[in-house]
């Protein structure tokens, strides 16, 4: 069924990223994981391999995984909220991510996660209505969604490439232990 969706994206006119991408990026990972993560949209890198999260920030998001005990081809399926690259990777508008939002329903709905990673505010903002609401609040929280689905808003790697420190309550150590606690939870 995936399988299907993908292809039927392939010819996608639906908001104005077709015009420059070279590829669609769908996900990654696995369609049977218990953990879904949406990032925001692809990168250049990901344009040209039609794969998400291959860059710098998808290397280091690969290693912040492994940390956690969460093993990126089996234990995720991997998605993002707008699947075309925005020019300049500037932040995905509201009619692009309105345009792709039943292509990401469509994704959840098939693969029935127990817990969607939200990576960073684009991401979070498309579940999480409270505009009061913020990123650096709301990661490590779990919010209910649908179907007993839990939502949990992480940093995005992005913002984690530009803060080293792993000091006690630093970005990255709150991460690590923001995915630990989601993998516990997935598998309850
Ligand atoms: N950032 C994202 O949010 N998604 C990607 O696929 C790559 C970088």
């Amino acid at each position: 069924m995936l399988q299907k969706l993908k292809e039927s994206l392939n010819n996608c006119t639906n908001c104005s990223l077709y015009k420059e991408r070279n590829n669609v990026v769908f996900s990654d990972g696995s369609e049977n994981a218990k953990i879904m993560l949406i990032g925001e949209a692809p990168g250049a890198d990901e344009d040209k391999s039609g794969i998400p999260f291959v860059g710098r920030a998808g290397k280091l998001l690969n290693e912040f995984l492994e940390k956690a005990g969460i093993e990126r081809k089996k234990d995720i399926y991997i998605a993002n909220t707008v699947k075309c690259r925005p020019p300049k990777n500037r932040k995905p508008l509201p009619c692009e991510k309105i345009a792709c939002e039943g292509n990401l329903q469509k994704q959840i709905d098939i693969v029935k996660p127990k817990v969607i990673i939200l990576c960073g505010s684009c991401a979070m903002e498309s579940f999480i209505k409270d505009k009061k609401i913020t990123i650096t609040k709301a990661r490590g929280q779990v919010f209910e969604y649908k179907d007993g689905i839990k939502l949990v808003p992480v940093f995005h790697p992005s913002y984690l490439l530009r803060k080293h420190s792993l000091e006690p309550n630093s970005p990255r150590d709150l991460t690590l232990k923001d995915l630990k606690m989601i993998k516990e939870i997935s598998v309850v």
